[in-house]
């Protein structure tokens, strides 16, 4: 298969549906979770700007455990108790996070990131993991950017059957 990701354009609400369709794209016909998540991770790299860390934890049964990702090599384990990650994942609540260094417990893996944004992957009850997003720009990621990047993870999750 061969691949073309074309820059995008217009609002960022226009921005998010190209890349939305360029991840449904990417991952069609595929079920892998590991496979996907790796190419997601560079398909989102490398479209969105002002981006250090983009990546998947997966939940092993007891903590989350780091999967394909771009950026500098991460924490391997996070407990669900630690971090934005953690938080993401234990309230099932998409954590957007403008200021890393006031938020209690964030784990900071690559000093440079300043703001971050964690949503939750759950099939149905059961947690998969996180897809996460570090930035070095403090508040980053606004409301339109958690609702680009939820629905990139629904993609996810639904591709994964
Ligand atoms: N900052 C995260 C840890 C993962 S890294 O950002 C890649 C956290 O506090 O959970």
């Amino acid at each position: 298969m061969s691949f073309t990701a074309t820059a995008l354009t217009g609002s960022k609400p226009e921005q998010y549906a190209q890349l939305l369709e360029q991840a449904r794209a990417l991952l069609h016909g595929e079920r892998d979770r590991t496979a996907n998540a790796a190419n997601l991770s560079a398909l989102v790299y490398h479209a969105l700007p002002h981006l250090n860390w983009v990546g998947f934890y997966f939940f092993d049964g007891t903590e989350l455990v780091v999967g394909p990702f771009q950026g500098l090599p991460a924490c391997v384990r996070i407990p669900l108790s630690k971090g934005v990650c953690g938080a993401a994942a234990s309230t099932r609540a998409t954590q957007r996070v403008e200021d890393v260094n006031a938020f209690p417990g964030h784990i900071a893996c690559d000093s440079a990131s300043r703001s971050e944004l964690v949503v939750p992957l759950y099939q149905g009850e059961t947690l998969l993991g996180v897809f996460d997003l570090d930035s070095p720009i403090p508040a980053r990621f606004s409301v339109e950017d958690q609702h680009g990047l939820e629905a990139i993870a629904r993609a996810y999750l639904e591709a994964l059957g």
